[in-house]
């Protein structure tokens, strides 16, 4: 059996601390990789839901020393999964992520891969155009063949989906494209693009956070195999968890797994 994910659970100061030390040091793991100063790039994906505040009360705190920046103006930032809608529509994650975190920052803004809402009215198009910016930063230095983001900050639903990856839809087996459309999202709204399933897989880390009584269900069927037993194979948040393996470290408010056996990380 291959390495298991790391479970952190805390109560939300707690939790908001502990991922800013976690970013920073994957930030830091990440500018290792290049040689040069000036090549430095911090490549991130984000997803929508509740995570943009979380994120934001994590990414805003005030330094704790020289070793603990985050240097925005070297981070690319994607989006995990965006809506099909205009960028200032309320449904938009791209929105959402302004309105936390980008406008409070105080520094140099990182660089922010939006949709491109002239293709709103076919998401097939909005899916091909947003993996060309995908292949315009990754297919440089990365194998052409699937991109390999540093960080994936993820949510995740009651039902066990990530990004717009939802249990038992086709998209799961796909594996051709970087980005796909879907037409049919449970979640509204039901117009989407999100990162394949083998993106996802592909990427260094991979951090879930998740808030809320809401996710126990899930969370302790994926974590113990226990009430739910097999039930919890096929979930997204279940198949990243196995293929990814230690690479995924999940952040989750303690209500969020109260009862789960799962053995729990006390540091980074
Ligand atoms: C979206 C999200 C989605 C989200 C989860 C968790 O755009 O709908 O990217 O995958 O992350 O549904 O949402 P909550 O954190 O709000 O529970």
């Amino acid at each position: 059996m291959g390495k298991q994910p790391n479970l952190f659970s805390f109560e939300l100061k707690k939790l908001t601390k502990l991922l800013r030390q976690y970013i920073v040091k994957i930030q830091h793991e990440s500018f290792a990789r290049y040689k040069d100063d000036k090549d430095k790039v911090f490549k991130v994906g984000v997803s929508g839901g509740s995570l943009p505040k979380i994120l934001a009360q994590a990414l805003l705190a005030p330094s704790e020393g020289p070793d603990d920046v985050i240097e925005f103006e070297k981070w690319e930032i994607f989006f995990a999964d965006e809506r099909a809608v205009k960028l200032d529509h309320e449904d938009s994650n791209y929105r959402l992520l302004k309105e936390e975190l980008l406008n409070k920052i105080q520094d140099k803004q990182p660089k922010v891969h939006t949709i491109d809402e002239s293709l709103l009215d076919n998401t097939g198009e909005l899916a091909a155009e947003y993996a060309e910016q995908l292949v315009s930063v990754f297919a440089r230095r990365d194998s052409v063949k699937t991109p390999t983001f540093d960080l994936l900050l993820l949510g995740c639903g009651p039902d066990g989906h990530t990004c717009s990856l939802f249990p038992g839809h086709d998209l799961l087996r796909e594996t051709e494209n970087w980005v796909y459309p879907i037409e049919d999202s449970p979640k509204p709204p039901a117009r989407r693009i999100t990162l394949s399933l083998p993106v996802v897989n592909h990427a260094h880390r991979i951090c879930f956070v998740a808030t809320g009584a809401g996710k126990k269900e899930v969370l302790s069927s994926v974590f113990e195999g226990g009430v739910h037993g097999d039930e919890a194979k096929g979930l997204p948040i279940a198949l990243i968890n196995e293929a990814a393996g230690d690479r995924v470290s999940w952040f989750v408010y303690e209500e969020a797994v109260q009862g789960v056996r799962y053995p729990r990380r006390g540091s980074l």
